[in-house]
């Protein structure tokens, strides 16, 4: 048996034309994620990365693991891990976060618990963003700061479970503004802030697969954000999808997605924000 030290360092072999078909489409089909030859230096460097980790040599053989039975359904998830951007930060997109909170400032006159999901979550800041503005509009309002709820979904595994830890380092909050750091994150001995209960709490991480909306058991939300997910994806799927999660919206709710992702899409229940700097649609109120 050949050492695995060797082997780690054995370079392996390019993805052949067909080999890099049949990966491009087994990704798409199960995740939407297109992977164009100008991405095709990272899909094989995320496959070469896990099949080191799992001591496979050859594309076929790796592709046939993952293609079979229960153990197939296990490696696939841990080569998702590998093949997803990953890459977030609290209030990533201000003007986005702006809006929201001017929008929950308005839904708090209901006096009703408030319902948002973030859509491709990554580990977790835009869903702990959420909660702190939606914490922070029901305070302005005179309300019960815990009159909400945040459902965060992504498909990595590995993402949500690092988002459910809700432990950061102290450059992933450069724009979360000293004051809300202070009251709603904790210090560590190690220098990482982790998220206060009263916020934790209020926040519900699940494996959601967007190709798979319709199976979701989530509906009546008064805000969606799904930003820097749609872009991996082809343009008709972007739309698809948007149309789903449009379906998810509680009348006068507000779908959120990020600026540039999806241009030209209209729904006939939604109404864009009159704001040049966000991309948003609030669904009409009857
Ligand atoms: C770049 S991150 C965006 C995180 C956050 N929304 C933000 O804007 O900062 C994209 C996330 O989408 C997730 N993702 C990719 N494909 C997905 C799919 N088919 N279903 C659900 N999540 C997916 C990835 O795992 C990743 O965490």
């Amino acid at each position: 048996m050949q050492a695995v030290g060797a082997w780690a360092l054995k370079p392996l072999a390019d993805l052949t034309p067909a080999e890099f078909h049949d990966w491009q489409t087994l990704v798409e089909e199960r995740t939407g994620l297109v992977f164009s030859e100008r991405r095709r230096v990272l899909l094989q460097a995320s496959l070469t990365a896990r099949m080191r980790e799992v001591g496979v040599e050859d594309y076929g053989s790796y592709y046939r693991q993952v293609t079979s039975g229960v153990r197939g359904a296990v490696e696939w998830s841990a080569l998702m891990d590998r093949l997803t951007v990953q890459e977030t930060r609290f209030f990533r997109h201000l003007p986005s976060f702006q809006c929201l909170h001017d929008h929950l400032v308005e839904a708090c006159r209901a006096r009703r618990p408030v319902s948002l999901w973030s859509v491709g979550c990554s580990t977790g800041e835009e869903a702990y963003s959420m909660a702190i503005c939606a914490s922070q509009a029901l305070s302005h309002a005179g309300m019960d700061e815990a009159g909400y709820g945040v459902t965060a979904t992504d498909i990595s595994l590995s993402a949500l479970s690092r988002a459910r830890a809700g432990v950061f380092a102290e450059h992933r909050l450069v724009q979360l503004p000293a004051e809300l750091r202070e009251r709603h994150l904790l210090r560590q001995p190690d220098g990482h802030y982790r998220i206060a209960p009263e916020i934790a709490e209020r926040v519900c991480f699940a494996r959601l697969n967007v190709l798979e909306l319709a199976g979701a058991p989530i509906s009546g939300m008064d805000v969606i954000f799904c930003q820097n997910l749609l872009i991996y994806f082809r343009r008709w799927r972007r739309r698809d999808i948007l149309n789903r999660l449009a379906e998810r919206l509680a009348p006068g709710g507000l779908l959120v997605v990020g600026v540039g992702e999806v241009s030209g899409w209209r729904h006939p229940d939604l109404v864009p924000v009159a704001n040049d700097e966000v991309l948003a649609f609030m669904r009409k109120s009857v």
